[in-house]
């Protein structure tokens, strides 16, 4: 079993995250969270925010609709590009995404293709059926996008959105105006998209219905210079550059300066905030060698952009984007001007009018969720059982507590303790079996610390605590607990300092 299947099986006993509506027929690419995965998937989201929107002055938050009226894709370019070719196998009627099956069979990357010149390549290399070796029909293409109707008598169309991006831009001189903003300023936006993905796979990677979150950062293209770049410029990455794609070579570790400098990547804010999302994956316990940055190639690139460059996590099955970073320079806001007939563009101080340009960095929830899944997975002979290393910010508990027998005015105490660290963490309670399975309870689900009430309790008023990570454990006045694992938490202190070591 390789490790995603086996985090995926222990999602599923521990009702993390499984099928939606599993109780009738499986549909694939769904997925419903249970108490652990939604207090996961909150605590990251919660730190995105922090991270990215909460740290800078110049960003704003909005909540956008999820239904979205035909025009807004028809501006995007959504209704005409937001497609993939397919072709269905004659014999197994099975439906197949054609360019990943022609690269699988060749190499080579058919972006940007006529579906007449797939079926030719499909035709010319003899492809067949990857399931049943059946023949191919001809390449159609197939729109991503869920189509709805609006009003009971049908006719408006909508679609629920492939992306949060597109709120942001129709939503872009309102927000402007009402926060009184100046460039450079960005808006960012949280919440659900969804894409009719022919073969959803790997689990909660690519799904139908998964969450990004993502910002639009919009400045004077007269004046491209980030004002934060000065403090990320010798910070380095790690970044597959088109020419080591070209001649198969490694990725390159290089400085932010250095690789603005060389033109890899296209400006000053698209450095920024690419700085800040390899710090902010390593922070989540994804190690820099299962990372890297890689510059899409030009026929993976839209016509409109000023450069695109993933940030890719390595998965079991290989490495899969899991942020987007475009430069979607003033696109989007110049087709919604056009076709809305509203004026997109701003005032500068110096009394132009501009039209701004705009830096993307798109994080797929799911996606980041999935890499920290599998990168803080400890299969652990020593220990008995394998857990999870989730970083605190993210750990669905901070502490369990037990107490040691379910006798002798013991419960009560343990009780009380309980009661008190629930009004400051997430704690849960557990009083099933012996220590050790308890123990490997609350190492399963990533749980920072475990709290034993003893007899010691009683008399003296210590409690243990053990460290999920090193297994240690120290012994602390219960007085003292709320504040020892607020520091604990936000490391402040070392675990072996923060008590009485017990031997
Ligand atoms: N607004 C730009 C945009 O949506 P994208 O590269 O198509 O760009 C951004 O998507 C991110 O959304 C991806 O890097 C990925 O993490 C996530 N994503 C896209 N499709 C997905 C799917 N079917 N399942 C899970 N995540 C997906």
């Amino acid at each position: 079993m390789s490790k995603m299947e086996e985090i995926q099986k222990i999602c599923l006993n521990r009702g993390i995250i499984f099928p939606t509506a599993e109780i009738y027929s499986n549909i694939s690419g769904f997925y419903d969270y249970g108490p652990l995965g939604t207090s996961i998937k909150r605590k990251l989201i919660e730190y995105w925010r922090e991270f990215f929107v909460k740290s800078e002055d110049n960003i704003y938050e909005i909540d956008g609709c999820i239904v979205l009226p035909e025009k807004v894709f028809e501006a995007s370019g959504h209704l005409k590009s937001f497609v993939d070719p397919i072709a269905q196998c004659k014999k197994c009627k099975s439906i197949i995404r054609a360019d990943d099956l022609i690269f699988e069979k060749t190499g080579k990357f058919v972006e940007g293709k006529s579906p007449k010149e797939l079926t030719e390549i499909i035709q010319q290399n003899k492809i067949k059926c990857p399931t049943c070796g059946g023949e191919l029909s001809d390449v159609k293409m197939f729109n991503l996008m869920l189509k709805t109707e609006i009003s009971p008598v049908g006719g408006k169309t909508a679609y629920l959105r492939p992306e949060t991006a597109q709120n942001i831009f129709t939503s872009f001189p309102r927000i402007f105006r009402a926060t009184r903003a100046k460039l450079p300023f960005g808006i960012a936006q949280i919440g659900h998209s969804f894409r009719n993905e022919i073969s959803p796979r790997h689990f909660i990677v690519r799904v139908r219905e998964f969450n990004q979150t993502e910002i639009e950062m919009f400045y004077d293209p007269e004046h491209q210079e980030c004002p934060k770049f000065d403090k990320v410029k010798k910070n380095k990455i790690i970044i597959v550059t088109r020419e080591a794609q070209k001649k198969e070579s490694e990725p390159i570790k290089i400085t932010i300066e250095d690789a603005v400098k060389k033109k890899i990547i296209p400006n000053q804010w698209m450095a920024y905030l690419m700085a800040k999302e390899f710090e902010f994956y390593k922070s989540l316990g994804i190690p820099e060698e299962a990372l890297r940055f890689r510059h899409m190639l030009p026929e993976e690139t839209p016509h409109y952009s000023g450069g695109n460059i993933d940030l890719e996590i390595k998965f079991d099955f290989g490495w899969k984007e899991t942020i987007g970073n475009a430069y979607r320079t003033d696109h989007d806001l110049k087709n919604h001007m056009k076709l809305s007939g509203k004026d997109m563009t701003v005032l500068t101080d110096d009394g132009r009018k501009v039209m701004p340009h705009v830096v993307e960095p798109s994080f797929g929830v799911e996606r980041t969720l999935m890499g920290v899944f599998l990168h803080c997975f400890v299969e652990d002979k020593q220990r008995g059982w394998n857990w999870f290393k989730f970083p605190a910010k993210i750990a669905p508990y901070t502490a369990a507590v037990f107490p040691l027998v379910n006798k002798d005015k013991i419960p009560e105490k343990a009780e009380e303790v309980y009661e008190t660290l629930k009004k400051c963490f997430d704690v849960f309670y557990d009083d099933g079996g012996s220590i050790g399975r308890r123990y490997a309870r609350a190492d399963e689900i990533g749980t920072l610390f475990s709290v034993t009430i003893d007899y010691d309790s009683l008399d003296k008023k210590t409690c243990t605590i053990r460290d999920r990570d090193t297994t240690k454990q120290i012994i602390v006045k219960i007085d003292e607990l709320v504040s020892v694992l607020n520091k604990l938490v936000n490391g402040e202190i070392e675990f072996e300092k923060a008590g009485k070591l017990k031997q």
